[in-house]
């Protein structure tokens, strides 16, 4: 696989936007994942494109790390996995209807199923197909999106105990405050799910999988663990925020740059993009960046932000526009075709998506995941 690096010869090349995408970060980072929750299995949650990094590769290279179990939000992104061979098991979150229950048939999907007429909706197909998809039954233990209600559980498991038809695989349910500081609520939600447990296990149940924990809580709560886990943030490097404690040392998996296409020498003062409130202290080099918003560069971040270039921090100069970004860079002379480091880790310079994420009043989520637009993903591996 193809890595980049300053001091080459881009002048030969497309320019554009570029994430380099650590594969051998994302695995340490997985296996350290699995060392801190110990015997429960680790689904990586690679919905949404692997937040960004690529479903297919991250995907592939998690299960040649020895995991299993994929949690992705729609049928298309499960399909994508599987027209690219991953054999491992799939379960989507979104909400369940009638148009996907084939495919979940035909290629072994694991459906949601997070409400009551679901149910029969599910019974009806097996009953006529003579099988039915795997499920995941989801209960609303605070979070008050997807999930039956805490008080229609026990009627919702009997339920399932009167329709054998229908495969019940898993429970599950999804924190709302795992990632705070203070854990009150989310241990409300653990106390709820573990009563969900016992319900089932009381109903007579087989059910494999139970989970609830997600990047969140596998930091610092290991009574959230049960059987599995749903891990994606902490996968990509990063911790879901401030308040997590930094109980794994996580590697930032993607380096988000762009390449230099233009430098020009301009006198102090001399006003720099869309409404010229940036000009320079004293007279500069101002380099123009092929990456703008359009392609996941945060706009908010030219506030007070800046972009690594062998190892020394510059600053970005005036607002980031749809598709590129001023940078100042003093008395520095840098070469066109160079990239700028924008987030990640080089080498030479580290600048952490969570920085970011505070400085524009955002999450490492919201970021991660609008990369995109004109942005080259390229692979590396070791
Ligand atoms: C249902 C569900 N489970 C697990 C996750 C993974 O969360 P995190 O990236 O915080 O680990 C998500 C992400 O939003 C989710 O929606």
């Amino acid at each position: 696989m193809q890595t980049l690096g300053n001091g080459h010869d881009w002048k030969l090349r497309m320019f554009s936007p570029v994430a380099e995408i650590h594969l051998d970060r994302l695995v340490r980072n997985y296996e350290k994942v699995q060392a801190q929750v110990g015997d429960t299995q680790v689904m990586p949650v690679v919905k949404a494109d692997g937040y960004g990094h690529g479903a297919v590769p991250v995907t592939q290279a998690l299960e040649k790390a020895g995991a299993s179990f994929f949690g992705v939000f729609t049928m298309e992104e499960a399909l994508e996995l599987r027209r690219a061979g991953v054999e491992g098991k799939i379960l989507t979150f979104e909400c369940l209807n009638g148009d996907v229950l084939e495919s979940a048939l035909k290629k072994d999907i694991t459906l949601n199923v997070s409400w009551h007429d679901q149910i029969e909706l599910l019974s009806d197909f097996a009953v006529s197909e003579g099988n039915c998809p795997k499920v995941h039954l989801k209960v609303d233990t605070g979070m008050t999106r997807l999930g039956v209600l805490m008080d229609e559980v026990e009627k919702i498991l009997d339920e399932f105990k009167s329709r054998p038809e229908i495969r019940l695989e898993g429970i599950y349910s999804h924190y709302s405050t795992s990632d705070e500081g203070d854990k009150s609520y989310a241990d409300l939600q653990t106390e709820r799910f573990t009563r969900v447990a016992t319900l089932a296990e009381a109903a007579g149940l087989k059910t494999k999988y139970f989970h609830i924990s997600n990047s969140g809580s596998v930091l610092d709560m290991p009574q959230s663990y049960f059987n599995l886990v749903r891990v994606g943030m902490i996968l990509y490097g990063a911790y879901p925020s401030d308040e997590t404690p930094e109980s794994i040392n996580l590697e930032p998996v993607m380096n988000f740059m762009g390449p230099i296409v233009q430098l020009k020498r301009v006198k102090a003062g001399t006003p720099v993009s869309y409404g010229s409130d940036y000009a320079p202290d004293s007279d500069a080099y101002i380099a123009v960046v092929q990456a703008g918003f359009a392609d996941g560069m945060p706009r908010n971040w030219f506030k007070k932000g800046y972009v690594g270039y062998r190892g020394r921090n510059y600053p970005i100069a005036g607002r980031v526009c749809m598709d590129q970004f001023m940078v100042n860079f003093g008395d520095d002379e840098p070469a066109i075709g160079d990239h700028v480091l924008i987030f990640g880790d080089d080498g030479e310079s580290r600048i952490l998506i969570e920085e970011i994420a505070r400085a524009t009043d955002l999450t490492p989520y919201v970021l991660m995941t609008a990369i995109g637009g004109r942005t080259r993903r390229i692979y590396v591996e070791g």
